[in-house]
């Protein structure tokens, strides 16, 4: 089966396709006959790119969360899809869990003191106090795979957790208003997207932090950054509406810990990742039934 990927895979399972290539542009700068299968980390796969595909058979989308692929585009055209479960839960509930400390404990900013030579900026510049964790209310926004292990987490530190589920858990209000911390691990869909808007971000009270590892489009960012910026509330943010774009003024704000969406990146998980992108693919070619199909 001819692969084109848009990234090396990482880890050992990509010696096991004989045929791939690395697109050097997505989506490809022109049609690509011949392809059969792409493999890509949820990058746009719609009408449009598919037109440019005209013998594709699978998208082997390379993360857990497929928002941008139109999986009914795919299913009309008999093109199957593919996602990445379960092998990235703890890494990711792992970096959500230290964007709660970083953020919550100032870790970044007395690491900038240090690096400056400035031991003694947390006394001169007022006490740079953060936030305690242990104790702490904590609210999962999705109690999925992810967010179950991130309130695991929690618990060991001895913080109380509550959640907001589509079916189960407190109304989302309800937990904003409550939470010390926010950790936010729903899935990105038509229906969630500006889930945090602006009135609910007004609802977390002085101090609070918001963790974001899902998706940006999840918060209203304009009305995240304004928050920020007013310094009453803390954040750490691993994903971001428009990336690998990330708004100038949360870059210049001392309040938010970012990264750049590094959820699931260890080299144990990226390579169970490709293994599972790489089954999917040998199985397509075989005509065996796929591992993870979605849609
Ligand atoms: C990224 C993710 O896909 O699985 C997901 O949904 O967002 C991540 O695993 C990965 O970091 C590559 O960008």
């Amino acid at each position: 089966m001819r692969v084109l990927a848009t990234a090396p895979l990482p880890g050992p399972a990509r010696d096991e396709l004989t045929d791939v290539e690395l697109a050097d542009a997505w989506p490809p700068c022109e049609p690509r006959p011949g392809v059969e299968a792409v493999a890509l980390p949820n990058l746009r796969v719609d009408a449009e790119v598919l037109d440019l595909l005209p013998d594709l058979r699978l998208v082997a989308n390379f993360a857990v969360g497929y928002d941008q692929v139109d999986v009914a585009a795919c299913r009309a055209r008999g093109v199957a899809v593919t996602n990445t479960p379960g092998v990235l839960d703890a890494a990711t509930a792992d970096l959500a869990f230290g964007l709660l400390l970083a953020a919550r404990r100032r870790i970044v900013e007395g690491d900038g003191c240090v690096r400056r030579g400035e031991w003694e900026c947390h006394w001169s510049e007022g006490p740079m106090l953060g936030r305690e964790v242990s104790g702490a209310t904590l609210g999962i926004v999705g109690l999925g795979r992810i967010g179950s292990a991130v309130a695991r987490r929690a618990e060991a530190f001895d913080m109380r957790v509550i959640h907001h589920n589509r079916t189960s858990g407190i109304p989302l209000d309800d937990l904003l208003r409550e939470a010390d911390a926010v950790s936010i691990h729903a899935p990105l869909t038509p229906e969630s997207a500006g889930l945090v808007s602006r009135e609910r971000l007004a609802l977390l009270h002085d101090g609070a932090t918001l963790v974001n590892t899902a998706r940006g489009g999840l918060v209203d960012e304009d009305a995240l950054v304004d928050e920020l910026a007013s310094g009453r509330i803390t954040a750490g943010l691993d994903v971001f509406v428009h990336e690998p774009h990330v708004p100038e003024r949360l870059r210049g704000l001392p309040n938010v810990v970012l990264t750049p969406h590094l959820g699931s990146a260890t080299v144990e998980t990226r390579a169970a990742m490709t293994r599972i992108v790489v089954d999917n693919i040998l199985a397509a070619d075989r005509g065996e039934p796929l591992l993870t199909p979605v849609g």
